[in-house]
């Protein structure tokens, strides 16, 4: 397949991604990396900015992400999709976007919901019983 048809079509389906929940392309991994540590952990892809070819998520900024990503905003997101075997790594450079109004306060209650974690993620327990986990939906 030609380089540059591979490219649209990845960049196709990364946008698909952001509009169908079904997508396998919602929930990538983000890589980031600080002190000579990397870090993974999967988010979800929640708008494409067609004309910088940009991809916005959301974080918290308590998040350990943030703070890595403050530090060295070198990133890169892994995409896969497991019915067509296809694997898309996309590497940037991440940018803040602090308008809440154009974001955060667009999600609905139920997406809203998905950020709210109970304990904060990286939040150190004391044992593994240290901790009852409830699904809300
Ligand atoms: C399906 C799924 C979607 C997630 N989406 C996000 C997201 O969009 N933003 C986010 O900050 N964390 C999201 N998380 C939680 C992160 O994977 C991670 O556990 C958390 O943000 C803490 O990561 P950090 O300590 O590396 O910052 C999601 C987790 C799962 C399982």
């Amino acid at each position: 397949m030609n380089v540059s048809i591979f490219i649209d079509d990845a960049l196709k389906t990364i946008q698909r991604g952001t509009v169908d929940r079904k997508s396998p392309f919602k929930l990538p991994a983000l890589s980031t990396s600080t002190d000579n540590k990397v870090f993974q952990r999967i988010v979800v892809a929640r708008r494409f900015i067609e004309h910088d070819q940009s991809l916005i998520i959301y974080t918290d900024h308590e998040s350990q992400k943030y703070h890595q990503l403050k530090t060295n905003p070198s990133c890169s997101l892994l995409f896969w999709d497991p019915k067509k075997r296809l694997q898309v790594q996309v590497a940037g450079e991440a940018s803040f976007l602090d308008n809440k109004i154009d974001y955060w306060d667009k999600l609905n209650e139920n997406q809203k919901k998905d950020y709210v974690i109970n304990p904060f993620p990286g939040t150190e327990i004391s044992s593994a019983d240290a901790i009852v986990m409830t699904v809300l939906r």
